[in-house]
């Protein structure tokens, strides 16, 4: 079998050799020096690796192997994500921190933003998805290897586009920064996730399609579709790094936030409600709580997104008619959001004490709760009004990290706790008293991070727009910088917090999978909480 990846790997390491001496330009040329690197230290361990035994004939296995790994890549890659946030949040805070040019917040920035979303929140949906779907469905992975290759194609693709960032290669899309080369390779790998996906439900001997798989598949084909619409793109050269849009102008702009809008809806939202769906009834022993509230809920929540993309174009060129159907769809938005929400939450009824008890289900309800307060917030900032105070300012990165810090990364923690001790065979976590912590501090690190940026943003917006009895501005936009500063620095310190967090949970993984198990006192219920005899 590990001939197949041999061929596959040696033939990628020549082309990427060949590639490399053909370029026209010094950034694709040194990218293509890293891939022959990477695929040539892949081919050596392909060489090493010994053959893997079939699966007993007739017997159900489940395909573990990818979902182990990932486990353990999900909790690297937010360690690594939220260290370069707390770096980017310094950069503001302290400009001396700008190392150049490698190290400048232009390039430090989008590689926040893609190892968090995309390595960090990526990896956490393809582990998950591969965990649930074999679940539910009651069957192996569909397409033997085709796991793994989507697995490893998933993380060539973050270490290309991560290391592209840092050499200056950017095609300047938000959200979508790889450039064409990269973009290709990332096509390829999801048709073939989507085609794992569909096969495996296609095969599966459960009667019905559970609903987290539903909210897992409407990612999946979702963001193909923005993928490849959002990228078209012609290269300069076959052998170059650079590329032109096909769009232009405002038909550029809004084919670009109804990608990065929907960029929210499907990878950072439906993927992550699939996880609601299926960890938070198992943690808490509960069934969901309306199975026909799912299905209302994920119906509407698609068809609505798909159309509030333009409320990121507020007072811009593009028609009135566009921006107020963008803020109407997403005043709309609201209901199904909360529709999820209040399912989510109303599935710990009956087991309501599991939140004294349990650090686990406790992180996964304040996802739950950060959920409902990001999609609260949108709806009311997507209102033109409001938009023009929020546009631009601080306010936005507050929303921002509510969304992704409460609701993305809490959630995802709490897969993780789940999945790890059941995948290495454990009886239980090392410690339940660091997952309080991690809990903790994540939470402290998320109010004292949207908090500040909140106060910030407004205060931002209202020096910006403030005019004296003569018509002139009052503020000068540096004195609005200097009135941030604290504030910057109060984010920085909710940002260590958080990471912080992140590194407990790192240790605590780490000790769970070697097989450690922490001796300590179970958690204390205070006795005025104990329930009534
Ligand atoms: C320790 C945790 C984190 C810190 C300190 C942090 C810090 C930052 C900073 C300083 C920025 C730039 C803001 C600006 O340009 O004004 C930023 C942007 C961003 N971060 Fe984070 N971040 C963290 C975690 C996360 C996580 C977990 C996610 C997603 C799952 C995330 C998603 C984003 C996004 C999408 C942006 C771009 C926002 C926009 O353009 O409006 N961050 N972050
Ligand atoms: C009903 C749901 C939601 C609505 C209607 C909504 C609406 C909005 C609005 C109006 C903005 C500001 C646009 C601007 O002024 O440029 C925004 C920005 C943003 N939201 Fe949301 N939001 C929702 C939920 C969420 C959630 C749950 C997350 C994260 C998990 C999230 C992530 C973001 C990001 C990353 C941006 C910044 C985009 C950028 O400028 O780079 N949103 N959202």
């Amino acid at each position: 079998m590990n001939k197949g990846w041999i061929i596959g790997l040696g033939g990628g390491t020549l082309a990427a050799a060949l590639l490399s001496g053909l370029a026209v330009d010094a950034p694709f040329r040194l990218h293509m020096g890293i891939l022959t690197l990477v695929l040539g230290l892949a081919t050596l361990v392909a060489l090493r690796l010994p053959e893997r035994a079939a699966s007993p004939a007739g017997e159900l296995t489940y395909m573990d192997g990818p979902v182990r790994i990932g486990s353990l890549l999900t909790v690297f890659w937010g360690v690594v994500g939220f260290l370069v946030g707390v770096v980017v949040a310094a950069q503001l805070a302290f400009p001396d921190f700008n190392f150049g040019p490698w190290f400048t917040f232009s390039r430090m920035r989008p590689l926040h933003t893609s190892a968090v979303v995309f390595a960090f929140g990526g990896t956490a949906l393809l582990t998950t998805s591969f965990y649930v779907v074999q679940r539910t469905s009651r069957a192996r992975l569909f397409g033997g290897d085709l796991a793994w290759f989507v697995f490893w194609g998933y993380q060539l693709f973050i270490l290309l586009a991560a290391t592209g960032y840092l050499l200056g290669i950017t095609q300047g899309r938000e959200y979508a920064e790889p450039e064409w080369y990269v973009d290709l390779w990332l096509t390829i790998v999801w048709v073939a996730y989507l085609i794992l996906f569909l096969g495996t439900l296609l095969k599966r001997k459960e009667p019905h399609i559970y609903v987290a798989n539903w909210f897992y598949l409407a990612f999946i084909v979702t963001v193909a579709m923005l993928h490849v619409v959002n990228n078209l793109a012609v290269p300069v050269s076959v052998f170059g790094s650079r590329s032109y849009s096909l769009f232009s102008g405002v038909q550029d702009a809004l084919t670009q936030w109804w990608y990065g809008h929907n960029a929210v809806g499907f990878f950072l939202t439906a993927g992550f409600l699939g996880m609601m769906y299926y960890y938070m009834p198992k943690q808490a022993e509960r069934p969901v709580y309306s199975y026909r509230l799912s299905i209302i809920h994920f119906w509407s929540l698609i068809f609505l997104y798909i159309w509030a993309g333009p409320h990121h174009l507020h007072y811009t060129a593009l028609p009135d008619w566009a921006q107020t159907l963008g803020m109407v769809f997403s005043v709309m938005l609201w209901m199904p959001s909360w529709g999820g929400m209040i399912n989510g939450l109303m599935t710990l009824r009956g087991a309501w004490d599991k939140l004294r008890t349990d650090p686990i289900i406790r992180m996964m309800v304040i996802a739950v709760a950060f959920y409902g307060m990001s999609t609260f917030e949108g709806p009311v900032m997507s209102i033109k009004s409001v938009n023009g105070l929020s546009h631009y300012t601080d306010w936005t990165i507050g929303h921002v990290h509510s969304g992704a810090l409460g609701w993305v990364g809490m959630i995802s923690f709490g897969a993780v706790y789940f999945m790890v001790p059941r995948l290495w065979g454990r009886e239980r976590l090392y410690s339940l008293r660091m997952v309080n912590w991690h809990f903790w501090l994540a939470t402290l690190g998320i109010v004292v991070y949207a908090a500040s940026m909140w106060v910030a943003g407004i205060m931002q917006g209202l020096m910006w727009r403030e005019y004296d009895s003569q018509g002139f501005l009052v503020y000068s936009f540096a004195e609005t910088v200097a009135a941030m500063h604290p504030y910057y620095v109060m984010r920085l310190g909710g940002g260590l917090l958080y990471l912080t967090g992140g590194l407990v949970m790192a240790f605590n993984i780490w000790m769970t999978v070697v097989g450690r198990v922490r001796t300590e006192r179970p958690m204390p219920v205070p006795a005025s909480l104990q329930p009534a005899q």
